[in-house]
């Protein structure tokens, strides 16, 4: 496997220098990290170094305030835009972007409803105790026995991905009580601006039917007498910055809303997630309420030039929800310097984690910023590429950025915007061991997933006779210390 080629992400892959290379961009960071007085890094009130202590590196930490906050902010953003219309807007939050009971919990008592896409992200979800009706099922490609599941539980909203599905659920819920509230998921054919992997809009991709296909998949739904056809979903894609490719979007699926409800009445509009959050100082997302506004209103602009009353809305943020939230602590094992070509010489930083737990650079060529965390330097900056302990040349955790020039082993490092789409892409690649997830609230630190060890990785192999128990097993504090 080798790094994508592309980039989701604007940052050049040689930033200028900072005046500061110690600095935190408000932007890529929790709102409250800070450096106290001895200039290391405080993440909720904690010392960095005061985490790696506890809790060992790598380590996942999560502000919960800060999630919180997202969650409030979006749910509001997007209430406040569709009250304007007259309309509901229901915001899912999108659980692939980072899944556990804890976040289940949190943003449900937030108020915001929860959007899963397999069998075993609706066991967390049921696990956490989400009210089932308030829960979405996604997935292009659920089985049987994950929608029994689904219906069973009486999940909320199934969102229909294809034919297959349709006849799927038409036999699953033939006999039952009520019928189960289903949406047709649709292709509008928008290219989001964005890397070519995450723009799920794409007419050659496996979600949703063609905006053609879509007519014929509603007409067979309402046929089935254990479906209900409460509306039209559509994503175009994640880590998008402007409103252009939400609004065309919006566009067709009215349009084709529209014609649908001239048969019966469709209640809802779901226009996705897919909102950007910063990773580096050169990103520049627009601010969720401007987004939210500018969406609804295109929609609201599109169903008066119809003559259609407005539909209720759904969005299903993920990213922004919990991307600024995480911040990943690493140690420094190893420093290297190497001369390029055009003369700059680059000193690669290896850290004790890399594509297990953060495989992002490698799939998508996504850029990050990284800080030194246990202290602050007054040596010049140096282009650093902060770079994992894995087998493969593509593990990068950060592709460029500056690091103070004496950046050195036993440095702790702090990668900021790792709330999302890390711990749930996670792998256990090499056998290194995943991370425990630390949530922060109120100026405590507790353990919401514990971290794996070696002895859970060789515990699912048939062979395994328990000489190698406890080996490598090195986390100062019991993993699941300080657990609710
Ligand atoms: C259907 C659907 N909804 C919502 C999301 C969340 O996207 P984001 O995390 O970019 O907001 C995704 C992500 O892939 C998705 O596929």
């Amino acid at each position: 496997m080798s790094a994508a080629p592309h980039s989701s992400s604007p940052a050049s892959a040689s930033p200028a220098a900072p005046g500061d290379a110690n600095a935190l961009v408000a932007a890529v960071w929790p709102s409250r990290a800070t450096r106290d007085d001895r200039g290391v890094l405080t993440l909720g009130g904690i010392p960095a170094t005061e985490l790696r202590d506890r809790f060992g590196t790598p380590l996942w930490v999560l502000d919960e305030d800060e999630v919180r906050a997202q969650a409030r902010r979006a749910r509001s953003a997007f209430e406040v835009a569709s009250a304007a219309h007259g309309v509901a807007a229901r915001v899912y939050y999108a659980g692939k972007a980072f899944l556990s009971i804890e976040v289940a919990r949190w943003v449900t008592e937030e108020g915001l409803a929860l959007d899963v896409c397999t069998g075993g992200e609706l066991a967390v979800a049921l696990a956490a105790g989400v009210d089932p009706a308030r829960l979405g099922f996604h997935g292009n490609n659920k089985s049987e026995l994950e929608l029994r599941a689904a219906l069973d539980a009486g999940v909320g909203t199934i969102v229909i991905d294809s034919f297959v599905e349709i006849e799927r659920l038409a036999a699953l819920t033939s006999g039952r009580a009520a019928p189960a509230r289903v949406m047709v998921r649709v292709n509008s054919g928008v290219h989001a601006e964005t890397h070519d992997f995450l723009a799920t809009a794409h007419e050659d991709q496996k979600f949703g039917f063609t905006l053609t296909d879509a007519v014929a998949a509603a007409a067979r739904i309402r046929e089935v007498p254990g479906l209900e056809l409460v509306g039209l979903h559509g994503h175009i894609g994640s880590q998008i910055f402007g409103t252009a490719g939400f609004v065309e979007s919006a566009a067709r699926l009215v349009d084709l809303h529209a014609a649908l409800s001239a048969d019966a009445p469709l209640p809802l509009l779901n226009l996705g997630g897919g909102f950007g959050i910063a990773y580096t100082a050169a990103d520049d997302p627009t601010p969720i309420a401007d987004l939210a506004r500018g969406i609804v209103d295109a929609v609201a602009a599109e169903c008066a030039a119809r003559g259609i009353p407005m539909p209720d809305l759904a969005f299903e943020p993920g990213r922004s929800i919990v991307g600024r939230a995480g911040v990943t602590l690493y140690s420094v094992g190893t420093t290297k310097p190497v001369t390029l070509d055009e003369g700059l010489t680059r000193l690669y930083v290896s850290v004790d984690g890399g594509m297990s737990d953060n495989a992002r650079p490698a799939l998508y060529g996504a850029q990050y910023s990284v800080r030194i965390a246990s202290r602050a330097s007054d040596a010049d900056p140096a282009l650093v590429r902060v770079v994992g302990k894995h087998c493969e040349s593509g593990d990068i955790v950060v592709d460029a950025d500056h690091l103070p020039g004496d950046v050195a082993p036993g440095d702790l490092l702090a990668v900021p915007a790792t709330g999302a789409y890390c711990f749930s892409l996670a792998s256990t690649y090499n056998y290194v061991p995943r991370p425990p997830v630390v949530a922060l609230r109120g100026g405590e630190a507790r353990v919401i997933v514990r971290g794996e060890t070696v002895d859970d990785l060789l515990a699912r192999d048939a062979g395994y006779t328990g000489a190698a128990r406890a080996l490598l097993t090195s986390a100062p504090e019991s993993p699941m210390e300080g657990t609710a």
